[in-house]
């Protein structure tokens, strides 16, 4: 695996590739990575001839009073899952060259990203569409992969594909589960025992409004409900919020007469979590708890009690 530190070292790789005629996957990614970032790459390398991993964990993308300084780091345990999965180039872009002084330059998509996270994270997706745009223009990739737990962030991307003429595909991969239904995160790392425990409320409050839609329930406050009222009565649990939006303008729905996803949004402590659920009137298989995917020797590389 060729670890690779400079934009124009990255380009000129990335020229390499398209010069002989391979096609470039790519994953971003802030680090501490489980099995959710080894399904990434496993569909990364399904849909490209080369992949590419970057790991850059993204000032621009918290708030001030968020955990930037204390977000969960391990780059050697990183560099082994990542040459276990036969990754071919690790991009890890310095911060300085990213962000040097009398840095000026924003992405900011609108509409998608006002609600939901957007409300408690304002400046959020403007830092992940500025970092995105910048890894695009290193990596070059034909394909990138984000994964749908982030389905904000997924929507925004795709949004800015669009609007700026990027000439990548962007590939949707499921949300990975731990057995009990939480989603894999790196912030999962900052959960007490008991936290986690609580955590999977999260995944159960998701559970009983899709059951509800899967029984015919199309009222969005009544689906909405069923996941709040679950979520509210879990332990250590605070609401951030609970809402039924369509599945690609992000707008508030009445009723699901077309894809829209329950999102939610919680602090169990004081970590906040993600997640959410497709409510698709065309199709209501239940939500699983565990994607089928290939461990291989990934999970060796344990260095720091990350999984
Ligand atoms: O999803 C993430 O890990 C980050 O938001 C991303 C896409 C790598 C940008 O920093």
């Amino acid at each position: 695996m060729q670890v690779i530190e400079s934009v124009l070292e990255m380009q000129r790789w990335a020229d390499q590739q398209r010069g002989h005629g391979r096609r470039i996957g790519f994953v971003p990614t802030m680090g501490y990575l489980h099995r959710g970032h080894l399904s990434l790459v496993e569909i990364a390398r399904s849909r490209a001839d080369s992949v590419v991993v970057s790991i850059f964990v993204n000032p621009l993308q918290f708030g001030a009073n968020e955990d930037f300084q204390r977000y969960p780091r391990d780059l050697e345990g990183d560099r082994c899952k990542l040459e276990s999965v036969a990754v071919d180039a690790l991009f890890l872009p310095r911060s300085d060259e990213f962000y040097p002084p009398g840095f000026q330059t924003q992405v900011e998509v609108e509409r998608v990203t006002r609600g939901l996270c957007g409300v408690s994270r304002p400046t959020h997706f403007r830092g992940v569409t500025t970092v995105v745009a910048k890894l695009f223009l290193a990596v070059k990739p034909h394909v990138a992969v984000f994964g749908l737990k982030d389905f904000q962030q997924l929507v925004t991307i795709r949004r800015m594909v669009r609007d700026l003429n990027f000439d990548v595909e962007i590939v949707p991969a499921p949300i990975v589960r731990e057995p009990d239904g939480l989603a894999m995160s790196s912030r999962n790392a900052y959960l007490s025992p008991e936290e986690r425990h609580a955590a999977r409320g999260i995944f159960e409050a998701l559970t009983r409004a899709h059951a509800a839609f899967a029984a015919g329930e199309r009222a969005a406050q009544r689906l909405r409900d069923v996941a709040a009222d679950h979520l509210s009565a879990a332990p250590l649990t605070r609401i951030d919020y609970v809402e039924v939006v369509d599945a690609e303008t992000l707008e508030p729905v009445q009723t699901v007469e077309r894809p829209a996803v329950v999102a939610v949004a919680a602090f169990v402590g004081s970590t906040r979590l993600i997640d959410n659920c497709l409510l698709d009137p065309a199709g209501v298989a239940q939500p699983a708890t565990q994607q089928p995917i290939a461990v291989s020797h990934f999970e060796q590389c344990v260095t720091e009690g990350n999984g």
